[in-house]
């Protein structure tokens, strides 16, 4: 045995009430987790079930939950509609490739995604994880140019404070220097990545870069509304109308994140709908399976996809992963739309907005607090700094709350099913817990 699994197999003997599961004691040793140095990170909590707003650890204590695993289980976790569409799937079929094949679930959706995204956001390319559909977003970008028979457009203009994956290339469009991949500065790819254009200054600044640099640039790509993972900072629709006309101006492609945006997050279906601007390729997944199967998509608009209809073969995308538009995910999809159609979903949101602004609100003016502010099912409560981020952690597991502060960022992002009383215990715990910072 390794002196690192000796020491995990040490420190994870408190991690939970009674005995850890046996799986968990002989399992820890040889994971390797998300976003965590190993050698100082506190262990996991070994979870037995999750149902609606509650994940119940395997020593029988129930969290409630306010993040909905990375912002995925927007109906709440185990929904029945969901698990019996996925059951009936998995009898019929879980998978089969989709290079020359395709099958029910994966073109329903297609067709459900173009009829449910404005403008002519038609063509559905899917894969299974965010960062996957970026990096496709950026090939079709690039290639979008080949294709018209220009070269040297590969760079891209994204945004500081941006997250857009953990791939090369999509770590490339992530705030270097904020950001969580600032190790690699410089080494993934020159992009320019410059202030969100939200006041005279950096609108001036972004207009004078893409007059010197257009013909360097394949597209912009920006998180519209809400940067998620870099910060969860806010901005307004007129900086995406902005973006629209620069890019507009000089012919760029405009690519919409909306992995966190999208299925309703900022209280419209899609964040681009509260501006009003159709993109020329938006990204999607997270709640595009209502937190159960790992499903992305990124989506063409008319003008993209043309550029890549031909009769010569060498200007296909060549793109194609292996699960892509697995059956099974897209079948949880499908009965995530469904629920989207049936229930009041955005109303819902619209409930939880206004609840956490109360919520949360006592938290204005607490010292250490720079900034309280919520848009849609996301709320947030900037600190100046949080010391001990896996402390703060652990505090709220004692709360009987998950919430999981990064950067300097307490946040809230729940379940759109969330009760009243379960959101009020998250906000709740929030004001105790940063009031005793
Ligand atoms: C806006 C945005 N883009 C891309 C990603 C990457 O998605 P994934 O983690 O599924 O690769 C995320 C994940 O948080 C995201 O929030």
């Amino acid at each position: 045995m390794t002196a690192s699994v000796v020491e995990w197999k040490h420190r994870s003997s408190g991690t939970t009430a009674g005995a850890a599961p046996g799986w968990y004691e002989a399992g820890l040793a040889h994971i390797w987790l998300p976003y965590a140095q190993m050698k100082t990170v506190r262990p996991p909590l070994p979870v037995a079930r999750a149902e609606g707003c509650r994940i119940v650890l395997s020593d029988g204590r129930e969290l409630i939950d306010g993040i909905a695993s990375w912002w995925t289980a927007c109906h709440g976790y185990n929904h029945p509609h969901i698990r019996a569409a996925v059951g009936n799937q998995l009898a019929l079929m879980p998978h089969v490739m989709f290079g020359g094949l395709a099958h029910e679930p994966a073109l329903t959706l297609a067709r459900r995604l173009a009829a449910l995204l404005p403008g002519d956001l038609d063509r559905v390319f899917f894969s299974e994880s965010g960062s996957v559909a970026v990096e496709i977003a950026m090939k079709m970008a690039v290639q979008f140019w080949l294709n018209r028979g220009i070269r040297g457009r590969t760079r891209f203009i994204a945004f500081r404070g941006g997250y857009h994956g953990d791939t090369t290339g999509a770590m490339a469009v992530c705030d270097p220097d904020a950001g969580m991949h600032s190790l690699f500065r410089g080494l993934l790819g020159e992009h320019h990545i410059v202030d969100l254009p939200r006041d005279e200054e950096s609108a001036a600044a972004l207009s004078r870069l893409i007059d010197r640099r257009a013909g360097e640039i394949a597209g912009i790509i920006v998180e519209p509304l809400v940067q998620g993972a870099g910060g969860m900072r806010f901005h307004d629709a007129a900086v995406l109308r902005h973006l629209r006309e620069a890019a507009d101006r000089h012919d760029l492609l405009l690519i919409f994140d909306e992995i966190f945006t999208g299925f309703g997050r900022t209280g419209d279906m899609f964040a681009c709908q509260a501006a009003s601007i159709v993109p020329d390729i938006i990204t999607l997944s997270k709640a595009l399976s209502g937190g159960t199967l790992p499903l992305a998509a990124t989506v063409a608009s008319g003008k993209v996809f043309d550029a890549f209809w031909s009769d010569d073969p060498a200007r296909a995308l060549m793109h194609g992963p292996t699960y892509m538009a697995n059956a099974l995910a897209c079948a949880a999809a499908n009965a995530c739309l469904d629920l989207f159609e049936q229930e009041p979903r955005l109303q819902q949101v619209a409930g939880i907005a206004a609840a956490m602004k109360r919520g949360l609100a006592p938290c204005r003016g607490m010292p250490g607090v720079k900034d309280v502010r919520v848009r849609g099912a996301i709320g947030v409560v900037e600190l100046d700094r949080i010391e001990d981020l896996d402390g703060l952690r652990a505090r709220f597991i004692a709360e009987g709350v998950f919430i999981r502060p990064f950067g300097s960022t307490v946040y809230l992002t729940p379940a759109f099913t969330i009760s009243p009383d379960e959101l009020e215990t998250l906000t709740g715990a929030v004001v105790k817990v940063v009031s005793e910072l």
